[in-house]
């Protein structure tokens, strides 16, 4: 199949777009709690550190977009493309107040010369959040951000993986809870919500997963990635965040593991995935 990526290719990645994080954010990101104040200039060191990471420590090829004021949630940028092999579906984010944020990504997607495909129904909804990706099939998370004609529409653009929905009865999306560890490897978290979900992705599945659950849900949003000379590589949140949950990651064998804070950013539901869009471009 063209364009199918399998467990033997998923991780692999060049290229990754990121965006600056807005003076906004602190008072305007939008959050599903109340209460803790964001530190921007915490939060602007925090996402310094995860670029240099991914530019400086693991090679890849770093887009960096410009902060815009006026898109106070625009340094999550997972929310407006979702990326699959040679093709960028750019979303129709469900706040309203992000579908802007779709714009500089949709220039930056045809600068690195990937098929775009947008997401114009005005009745769609769907934010990259709630896409899990296992390199054999989509999820689709249907949420408060995410509808079914969304989730159709994805369907649509990959045609080479089976999509299946999955309800988001906890958090804000799909990924708060869940996320790759490898191939054929989900990581989880332990609450109620989360586990019914990986339920439901197991049940409806053709394929064997195998499932680690740590303790914390939003311990369970890492990044994984494939790279040369460096193997299995897992960005996961810090010992000083979640201590019992990086105790389960330090059990992984042959892994590169890389811990990176993001207390702020998650201060406004912002997790570790959410920060940047991951490309595979071939040479
Ligand atoms: N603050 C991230 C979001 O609500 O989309």
């Amino acid at each position: 199949m063209a364009g199918y990526i399998g467990w033997t290719g998923f991780g692999h990645f060049t290229h990754a777009v990121v965006r600056g994080v807005p003076a906004s954010l602190a008072r305007e990101a939008l959050r599903t709690v109340g209460g803790a104040e964001v530190d921007l200039e915490r939060a602007r060191r925090e996402h310094a550190a995860y670029v240099g990471v991914l530019r400086d420590e693991l090679g890849l090829r770093v887009v960096e977009l410009p902060a815009e004021e006026s898109l106070p949630d625009c340094v999550f940028v997972e929310d407006a493309a979702v990326v699959c092999g040679d093709t960028a579906l750019v979303t129709r984010p469900g706040a309203r107040s992000r579908r802007k944020e779709t714009e500089a990504m949709k220039a930056a997607l045809q600068q690195l010369n990937l098929n775009i495909v947008e997401m114009t129904d005005e009745s769609a909804t769907l934010d990259g959040g709630d896409v899990l990706f296992t390199g054999r099939e989509i999820f689709v998370g249907l949420s408060k951000r995410t509808n079914h004609r969304g989730a159709e529409i994805l369907a649509d653009a990959f045609k080479d993986y089976a999509v299946s929905t999955v309800p988001v009865l906890g958090g804000l999306h799909l990924k708060s809870f869940c996320s790759m560890a490898g191939p054929g490897i989900f990581v989880v978290g332990s609450s109620e919500p989360a586990q019914k979900a990986m339920k439901v992705m197991q049940e409806m599945s053709d394929h064997q997963y195998v499932k680690v659950t740590v303790p914390d849900d939003l311990a369970a949003n890492c990044v994984y990635m494939n790279l040369p000379n460096k193997g299995h590589v897992l960005l996961h949140c810090t010992s000083e965040e979640f201590p019992a949950s990086v105790k389960v990651f330090k059990k992984l064998k042959n892994y590169t593991l890389v811990p990176v804070s993001n207390a702020e950013k998650a201060k406004v539901d912002g997790a570790l995935t959410c920060c940047s869009v991951l490309i595979n471009k071939k040479a």
